[in-house]
């Protein structure tokens, strides 16, 4: 082959890559975004991400404080609020209010676990150790029977943090006044 049509050969293989190559992008472009991707995404993609060239750290903390969701304060009121839709239906909180369905509440937070006088609990909450502190008392409203294999505190759990960190608050108000914890 003489090089005319070598040089030939060379353009016309570089056309052709070229249009499948534009092709492709062009299928890219176009393509329907499948689902908007998720904020939790968003967020941890904004505070992990470096900042770019020319941007500076204070632009990509203040992308993640505009990502972030408006952040719920974990009130004692807030709390009530929970606790009323999804507490109520089986436990009092008031000092000298009756046992229900589940144990009187009043002052269960710093007490021990299965504590309370007069109450039928369970055979694994009898036989369980510890006191319920913030920890394990979050770790129990999230998922009571994975946290008390064989509970008979047929609820599902609190799935929001949020949630249970202010039903925990309020928890934490059924003291006498002036009472440590
Ligand atoms: C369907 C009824 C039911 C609902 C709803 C329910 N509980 Fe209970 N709860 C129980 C029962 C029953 C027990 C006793 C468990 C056992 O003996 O196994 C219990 C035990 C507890 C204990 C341990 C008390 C102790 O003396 O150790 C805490 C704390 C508690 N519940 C908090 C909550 C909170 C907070 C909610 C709402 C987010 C809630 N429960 C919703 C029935 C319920």
């Amino acid at each position: 082959m003489n090089s005319k049509t070598g040089l030939f050969l060379i353009i016309a293989v570089g056309v052709i890559i070229s249009f499948f190559w534009i092709n492709k992008e062009k299928e890219r472009l176009e393509a329907p975004k499948l689902e908007a991707p998720k904020l939790e995404t968003k967020v941890k993609d904004a505070a992990s991400a470096q900042p770019a060239p020319g941007k500076t750290a204070e632009t990509s903390a203040a992308a993640v404080i505009a990502l972030a969701p408006a952040p719920v304060t974990p009130t004692p009121d807030r709390g009530k609020k929970v606790f009323m839709k999804k507490c109520k239906i089986c436990h009092t909180w008031g000092q000298n209010d009756k046992h229900k369905i589940g144990p009187n509440l009043w002052g269960v937070a710093g007490a021990g676990l299965g504590a309370k006088a007069g109450y039928r609990y369970s055979k694994p909450f009898k036989n369980a150790k510890g006191a319920w502190d913030g920890q394990t008392l979050d770790a129990f409203i999230a998922n009571p029977r994975k946290f008390i294999k064989g509970t008979k505190m047929v609820f599902r759990g609190l799935k929001k943090a949020a949630d249970r960190a202010a039903v925990i608050a309020f928890l934490r108000t059924l003291k006498e006044q002036g009472a440590g914890k």
